[in-house]
């Protein structure tokens, strides 16, 4: 009985400390769940860690080769997928960019000298850095514009001769797609200054190469790069302005940047400057068209200072209905800076304007 009953009470005993200790054995059951959980899921990051660190560390190797830092990668990065884009896959269609030089053929000396410039290094197309084995090493190198030399009369076998010798020696010929020579045709008459240049510009547009462009930018021979790799911010702008603002531009370019041009008339301070990046859009097509039937009574034959003159149309309020619609497609903007004959110093300007790339106009108070 009593061993029964110790028996019992033993029984009892474990019992009451088996209950005693239930919550408690609970908790710890519940810990070493949790605690095994834990480094189960830990063990799980750790693995996806060394993976995914692995192929970061792959990339970026890849990257340091030919890109001079982490932030440009990114941000070419980015460009490069948005380009990829179906918004530029379906609408734009990807065309080509093109870099024209209008020049007439007596500025030959003149256009030969602009393009010697570009051999300095802190003047290049594209940055040297991304120049290797005769390859631009830019995930960007898809979307380089071509190099079209254009000249005022019909074709001429010296000029082009010139210029494909002195390019084909140059270190950033990579920089360019192709490099073509097109002729505006112009008679005596059409020539001339300033009829000539508006002439020219205009021409550019009947001819079926220009279809094979979205944009391109117009540099005349004193339009100076102040930077390296001003075609790839050409590239990168032109793309970025069209996704950013979800419409087609008709250009973007400088408005006068002179000290003194509040001296000047509204219409000579406040117009884009015409080296800039143009469209070549049927809108672009159908504006060229109504500006010049609308100076057709003054001037009878083409335009005088066509980018000016885009300006007088647009604020003449006889013509904002086509204003109202249209106005906003012109952009100023400070990649390049219009000085024309005016006396600036390149060393102030590239350290006050992060974004310019190019300066027109050639009478640079350094380099005296
Ligand atoms: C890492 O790269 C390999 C091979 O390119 C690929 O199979 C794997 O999915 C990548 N892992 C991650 C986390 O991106
Ligand atoms: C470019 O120069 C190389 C020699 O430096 C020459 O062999 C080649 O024919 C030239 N190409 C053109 C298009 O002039
Ligand atoms: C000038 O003539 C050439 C043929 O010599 C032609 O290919 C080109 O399109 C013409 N230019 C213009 C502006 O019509
Ligand atoms: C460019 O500068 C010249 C000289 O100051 C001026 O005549 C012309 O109107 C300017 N154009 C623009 C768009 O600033
Ligand atoms: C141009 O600007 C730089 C930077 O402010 C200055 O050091 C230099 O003296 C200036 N040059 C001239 C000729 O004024």
């Amino acid at each position: 009985m009593r061993n029964h009953r110790d028996g019992t009470g033993q029984n009892n005993k474990y019992i009451r400390l088996v209950y005693y200790h239930k919550r408690k054995l609970y908790i710890i059951l519940f810990l070493a769940l949790l605690i095994l959980f834990i480094i189960r899921s830990l063990g799980d990051g750790r693995n996806d860690n060394v993976q995914l660190n692995t192929n970061i560390s792959i990339q970026f190797d890849r990257f340091n080769v030919y890109t001079p830092t982490e932030t440009y990668d990114k941000e070419e990065d980015s460009l490069y997928s948005l380009m990829m884009s179906d918004y530029f896959q379906s609408k734009l269609l990807y065309k080509n960019l093109a870099v024209v030089i209008p020049f007439p053929e007596k500025h030959l000396e003149k256009t030969l000298n602009a393009i010697k410039r570009w051999d300095q290094v802190d003047r290049m197309p594209c940055d040297p850095s991304l120049l290797v084995n005769g390859k631009v090493y830019s995930k960007l190198s898809k979307f380089l514009p071509d190099l079209i030399f254009y000249t005022n009369f019909g074709r001429n076998q010296k000029i082009i001769d010139q210029i494909t010798d002195l390019i084909n020696e140059s270190q950033w010929k990579q920089c360019f797609k192709s490099l073509q020579f097109i002729h505006a045709n112009l008679t005596e008459e059409e020539d001339g200054y300033p009829r000539g240049p508006a002439n020219q510009f205009v021409k550019f547009y009947d001819m079926p190469i220009s279809r094979d462009y979205q944009y391109f930018f117009y540099m005349e021979n004193d339009v100076v790069p102040i930077r390296r790799g001003w075609v790839l911010e050409i590239v990168r702008l032109t793309y970025m302005t069209e996704a950013t603002r979800r419409r087609p531009f008709m250009a973007i370019g400088s408005t006068v940047r002179e000290k003194e041009a509040f001296k000047r008339k509204v219409i000579q301070r406040f117009h884009v400057n015409g080296n800039a990046i143009w469209s070549t859009s049927e809108q672009m097509r159908k504006f060229l068209t109504l500006v010049q039937e609308y100076y057709q009574p003054h001037y009878g034959k083409g335009l005088m200072w066509y980018d000016g003159e885009f300006f007088e149309y647009l604020l003449d309020s006889r013509n904002w209905l086509v204003s109202s619609v249209i106005y906003q497609d012109f952009i100023f903007y400070d990649f390049l800076q219009n000085y024309s004959q005016w006396p600036y110093n390149e060393t102030l300007i590239k350290q006050d304007f992060p974004s310019t790339y190019l300066i027109h106009g050639l009478n640079n108070i350094n380099s005296k």
